[in-house]
């Protein structure tokens, strides 16, 4: 035994160091180009599917659904420059309905993966109205939100945020895109049920966040659609964990993310577009809802009388002879949340008595959340006779 040359030992102790090292590396950076296999904490409706899809959440409504790299990341070692960091990564959005949605999925940087007591709806699944705009959170999201929810100052129903600490954001966008090719910008839609690609940048030396969007398979576009001054370093501890937070309001969607980069070390390296996992494809809504006879017998008369009120007459309207007069999805939502006034002259149309020609304009506003009893069985027997019935 005695009888080893030092050497030997030498090498074998620079080589556990070594081998450390790069471990203690890899941890700050990571590419999943689909899922399978992947060592994510999952919880809420999360789950990696068969084909490395990572569903945040499914059409189920008022949930959330979280995802995050299991290992916490250095963030904040003293130096500004260990804020920066770079990631990149492919979502999908699948609407249960093609103008209905909700709400929307942030990338987040948090201090913990322990989201009980999050609301879903407007909060994403991130805070609740107890903790909502602490400097405590600790908290970086960067939001893609499908619901203009007026108590966060939203400017939209299609948007990208930038929130620390708060749902309010602190910097925000229509969701776009600069396309080199045409040289301009170009709407994007975040619900289009095709993938999109998402690129932010943090560099800490100069404090500055950058964030990206492109259609998939289009490259990087050379200008950002947010490019925000902001210093990280009172928000960012030195130990974080980074993953997806996503939630479903009143109305659902299927949340996917396909592929995912990090990095801590230098620009989050490529997604291959050619290996992330197929997705579902929008179902055709079966058709336009069919009248409420009367109110569901399951509510045992708990609700509010203007409500199923509302409810019913909305029935009505959905089933209004002249099918260019019926409502949207969209503007029923809209009627539900108050958004909108409910046209009462449209039951008398109904009833026979003139003819209504024009359609009404609504502002393109969206609802954000029904707590009540009422619509939440509105929404049972929605999906149980209502839609279905077509
Ligand atoms: C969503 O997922 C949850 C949990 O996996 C399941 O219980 C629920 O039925 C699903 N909802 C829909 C609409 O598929
Ligand atoms: C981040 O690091 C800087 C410099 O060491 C320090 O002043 C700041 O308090 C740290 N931030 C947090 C949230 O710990
Ligand atoms: C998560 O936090 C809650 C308090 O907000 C606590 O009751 C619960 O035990 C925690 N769960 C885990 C797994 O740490
Ligand atoms: C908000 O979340 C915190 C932390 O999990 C929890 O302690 C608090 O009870 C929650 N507030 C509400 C209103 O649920
Ligand atoms: C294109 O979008 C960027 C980022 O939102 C914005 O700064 C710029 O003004 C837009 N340009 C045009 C021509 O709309
Ligand atoms: C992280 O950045 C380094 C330096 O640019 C690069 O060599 C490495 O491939 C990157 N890793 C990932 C997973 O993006």
């Amino acid at each position: 035994m005695t009888a080893t040359p030092k050497p030997v030992h030498f090498l074998l102790l620079f080589y556990v160091c070594l081998k450390t090292l790069v471990l203690a590396q890899d941890e700050n950076q990571f590419i999943y180009n689909g899922f399978q296999g992947a060592n994510l904490h999952l919880d809420g409706l999360a789950q990696i599917l068969p084909n490395g899809l990572l569903q945040l959440t499914n059409t189920s409504v008022q949930q959330t659904g979280h995802a995050f790299y299991q290992l916490p990341i250095k963030f904040n070692d003293s130096l500004p420059q260990t804020l920066s960091f770079s990631t990149n990564f492919v979502f999908v959005m699948v609407p249960e309905y093609t103008d209905v949605s909700g709400h929307g999925i942030a990338f987040t940087i948090s201090p913990s993966t322990n989201f009980t007591g999050a609301f879903e709806g407007p909060y994403l699944g991130l805070l609740n109205s107890t903790n909502n705009g602490f400097a405590s959170n600790h908290l970086l999201a960067i939001e893609l939100d499908t619901i203009k929810d007026r108590g966060f100052n939203d400017i939209d129903n299609n948007h990208v945020g930038i929130d620390v600490n708060d749902l309010k954001s602190i910097d925000s966008a229509t969701a776009s895109y600069y396309s080199s090719r045409e040289g301009k910008n170009e709407t994007l839609k975040l619900l289009s049920g095709n993938p999109i690609q998402v690129w932010i940048d943090y560099d800490g030396g100069e404090n500055l966040l950058k964030v990206t969007l492109a259609p998939i398979p289009s490259p990087k576009p050379n200008r950002p659609l947010l490019s925000t001054h902001i210093d990280l370093s009172p928000t960012l501890l030195n130990s974080m964990y980074v993953g997806f937070s996503s939630s479903t309001g009143a109305t659902a969607t299927n949340h996917y993310i396909l592929g995912w980069s990090f990095n801590k070390s230098g620009k989050a390296q490529s997604i291959e577009i050619s290996k992330l996992p197929s997705f579902p494809h929008q179902r055709k809504p079966r058709g336009k809802p069919a009248i409420l006879e009367t109110s569901d017998p399951r509510l045992r008369g708990e609700y509010l009388k203007e409500e199923m009120e509302l409810v019913l007459k909305l029935g009505l309207f959905c089933s209004h002879p002249n099918a260019a007069v019926r409502p949207s999805m969209r503007q029923v939502v809209q009627y539900l949340d108050g958004d909108a006034l409910f046209p009462n002259d449209i039951i008398l149309d109904i009833a026979g008595i003139g003819t209504l020609g024009v359609r009404n304009e609504v502002s393109p506003e969206f609802a954000m959340s029904f707590p009540s009893s009422v619509l939440k069985g509105f929404h049972d027997s929605a999906s149980s006779s209502l839609l279905d019935s077509g």
